[in-house]
C-alpha cells in the first residue's frame, strides 16, 4: 500500500511489535490496543484496514464505531477475515481430516468461553452497517490450502496460504489450548501434528471463504 501509494502516510498498528523494521519510508508502525480508546491526536484518516482480527476482539461495534469516528467524511474502511470453517472441494471420509474437525471445534469452544470468538467472519458486514457506514459491500473468495488447484493463480494462494497456516497452527494453538482449556502440552502436540499433517493432505482439497467488506463513511 505505502509503495503503491508514495505520497500517502500509511500508520500501522498492533499490539506486538511483529513487523519487520525495513519497509518504505512511508510507512510506520506503532504498538496500540485497538480495544482502547483511539486518539491519534485527533488526527483523522482517509482509509482504515483491519486485517485477521478474529478472536482478538470482544466489541467489534465499539471498534468500529471508533474507525467510523477517526475517518474524514467520505472516507472508508475494508476488513478482511477468514471463515475458519475449512471446506473439502473432494469427497472426503471425515476421518481423513478429525484433527481439523476437532481442533476447530475446541478452538470455537475455547474463544466462545472468554468473550472473543473466533467464527465471527460473516458477521462484520452488519457491524459496518450498525455504525453508520453507506455503501457496505462484502465480496468473498476461496482460498486454497496447498497446491491441489490445477490453476496456476490458486495454486500459488495456496502454496502461500498453506504456509501460513502451519506457522498459525503452532502459534495460535498454546494459549488457547494450555491457558483456556487447560491441556497439557504433549495433547496439545498430538492434536497440532494431526492438524498440521492433515492440511498438507492434497487430496482433502481444503479450502476456506475469505471475506472482503467494505463502506464508506458518509459526508460527501
Ligand atoms: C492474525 S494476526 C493478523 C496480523 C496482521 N493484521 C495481518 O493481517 O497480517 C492478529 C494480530 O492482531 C494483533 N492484535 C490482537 N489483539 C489486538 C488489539 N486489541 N489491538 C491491536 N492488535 C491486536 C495480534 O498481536 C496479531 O498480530
Amino acid at each position: 500500500m505505502a509503495e503503491q501509494h508514495p505520497n500517502s502516510e500509511i500508520l500501522g498498528i498492533d499490539l506486538s511489535p511483529i513487523q519487520p523494521s525495513w519497509g518504505p519510508p512511508n510507512c510506520r508502525f506503532i504498538v496500540e490496543d485497538v480495544e482502547l480508546d483511539w486518539s491519534y491526536g485527533g488526527q483523522k484518516f482517509d482509509f482504515i484496514h483491519s486485517r485477521g482480527m478474529i478472536a482478538c476482539i470482544m466489541d467489534y461495534n465499539r471498534m468500529y464505531r471508533q474507525a467510523f469516528d477517526h475517518l474524514v467524511p467520505g472516507g472508508w474502511i475494508e476488513v478482511q477475515e477468514f471463515e475458519t470453517r475449512m471446506q473439502s472441494n473432494a469427497p472426503c471420509e471425515g476421518s481423513k481430516r478429525k484433527h481439523i474437525d476437532e481442533w476447530l471445534r475446541y478452538l470455537d469452544e475455547a474463544t466462545v468461553s472468554v468473550g472473543r470468538p473466533l467464527t465471527v467472519a460473516g458477521e462484520q458486514r452488519q457491524h459496518l452497517i450498525d455504525v453508520g457506514f453507506e455503501d457496505v459491500a462484502e465480496d468473498i473468495y476461496p482460498i486454497p490450502f496447498g497446491t491441489w488447484p490445477k490453476d496456476p493463480k490458486f495454486k500459488e494462494l495456496g502454496r502461500f496460504q498453506l504456509a501460513q497456516m502451519l506457522q498459525a497452527v503452532d502459534s495460535l494453538s498454546p494459549a488457547v489450548f494450555s491457558r483456556i482449556l487447560h491441556w497439557d502440552t504433549e495433547r496439545v502436540r498430538e492434536l497440532t501434528s494431526g492438524v498440521k499433517r492433515e492440511l498438507m493432505d492434497r487430496s482433502l482439497n481444503l479450502y476456506c471463504n475469505i471475506h472482503f467488506v467494505y463502506g464508506r463513511k458518509p459526508g460527501i
